[in-house]
């Protein structure tokens, strides 16, 4: 089993690129199925998402090829409309194939992604919006056959601007007959990449960003060249974690726009930032507490980043009050960071930091992708050895972070037995 080994307590100082988003190249390979040509897809990250998502392509008789940093994805022999249980449970956002798939073969077979580490993930919503473009959809046994002869536009309200369900009424209504127009959609910049490549292939989409997305169904789409965003999500942990060691770093190859939520709160803290030209500074010393952080869509603090966040909040003067409004159980790193010697007491949906001085090195596992993100920062600023076990989950969103720690000096192996 891979762990990652930190000999902590030293402040992080240098320079670091940061990867393509998972977020968007995930829908993106997705959103390759409904065109009729190649896409290449630059900035693709090499995290084990996209190799999950790879596997769904391939599995559904795409044929894909990896090169450093982009893959090429070729849907021409794409004709099988299944997705094994056992891809669909490698990666939960799978279930954003369900459109792509519906729009190509007018039939999808997929399993019901269920609860997960986060809590329940319901796919009621994207089922709904589906089946208002005419999907019949059949469930048994924690299956779902949904078919569909001619999908036709129409207008969808969403209760809650779902980032998943946005994309799948995004991937089925841009061949649908007519108009889809998506009232209270994501607005995610996620969204907006992927808008973006969509409008390339020759959709007609516009809004996404906005309260309102309009969709043209269009008869062909070719195949187009995309470079996906940066990870906001990545750079806003790599920012915390330079924070938490008090340290001073140069993050490159970011969208500070993204992530003015992020800088707001490090300033906040009292951390200087600096936003430059595709890249942000920071230097921080000792840190301020900020009172109360709700996790709320964007352009709201992300949930993606409460766990993170937290870790630089152990070690800051004051306490801090978590309330996550997106998942109803997203604080299982807490335990973890009880261990490294935090004091955070949790009630539902509810978490306070008190800080603390120091953190203290321990043998700890990482419980899902953020938390143990989380458990990074709070391992590369507790003098002495820490170690991470269930790197996996960190692998699914973060491309090397042992790399991208290493070039800011960070003290970092990784073990694999
Ligand atoms: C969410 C995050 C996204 C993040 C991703 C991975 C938000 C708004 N979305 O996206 O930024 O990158 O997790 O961590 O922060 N819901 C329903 N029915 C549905 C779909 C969703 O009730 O059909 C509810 C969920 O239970 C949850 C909320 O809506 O409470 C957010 O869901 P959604 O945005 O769809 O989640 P993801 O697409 O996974």
């Amino acid at each position: 089993m891979e762990k990652i080994i930190i000999d902590g307590g030293y402040p992080l100082c240098g320079v670091a690129d940061m990867q393509g988003a998972k977020n968007s190249v995930l829908p993106i390979m997705a959103a390759s199925l409904v065109c009729d040509g190649e896409c290449i897809i630059e900035n693709c990250p090499d995290i084990s998402d996209t190799e999950a998502a790879i596997e769904i392509l391939r599995e559904l008789g795409a044929v894909v090829t990896r090169h450093s940093d982009f893959i090429t994805v070729n849907p021409a022999n794409a004709i099988k409309y299944e997705i094994p249980d056992r891809l669909m449970r490698k990666m939960r956002s799978s279930i954003i194939f369900l459109g792509a798939i519906l729009t190509r073969m007018g039939r999808a077979l997929v399993s019901f992604p269920g609860g997960c580490e986060l809590g329940q993930r319901p796919i009621d919503l994207h089922l709904s919006a589906l089946a208002a473009l005419g999907v019949k959809i059949g469930e048994s046994y924690g299956s779902l056959d949904c078919s569909v002869d001619k999908m036709k536009g129409c207008e969808i309200t969403l209760s809650f601007p779902s980032v998943g369900a946005t994309e799948n009424i995004m991937l089925a209504a841009v061949k649908a007959e007519g108009f889809t127009v998506i009232n209270n959609p994501a607005k995610e910049p996620e969204i907006e990449d992927l808008q973006n490549f969509l409008k390339k292939m020759g959709a007609k989409i516009t809004g996404a960003g906005t309260n309102r997305i309009v969709i043209e169904g269009v008869k062909r789409l070719n195949g187009v060249r995309h470079r996906v965003i940066p990870d906001r999500i990545a750079a806003a942990t790599y920012l915390f974690a330079v924070a938490a060691t008090g340290g001073n770093a140069l993050i490159r190859n970011c969208c500070p726009e993204h992530l003015s939520t992020a800088i707001g709160l490090l300033r906040d803290t009292g951390c200087k930032v600096d936003v430059l030209d595709g890249a942000i500074s920071v230097e921080c010393d000792t840190v301020k507490a900020l009172r109360v952080v709700r996790t709320m869509p964007y352009p709201g603090f992300p949930t993606d980043m409460q766990a993170p966040l937290m870790a630089l909040m152990c070690l800051a003067r004051g306490n801090t009050v978590f309330i996550e409004t997106i998942f109803e159980s997203r604080y299982k790193h807490v335990g973890e960071l009880i261990r490294m010697g935090a004091k955070i007491t949790t009630e539902g949906r509810v978490a306070v930091v008190e800080g603390v001085r120091h953190l203290k090195a321990a043998s700890v596992e990482a419980t899902d992708l953020r938390g143990g993100a989380a458990l990074m920062i709070a391992g590369l600023a507790a003098e002495g050895e820490t170690v991470i076990t269930n790197l996996h989950h960190i692998r699914r969103g973060y491309e090397f972070p042992e790399k991208v720690l290493a070039s800011l000096g960070g003290r970092i192996r990784i073990e694999n037995n």
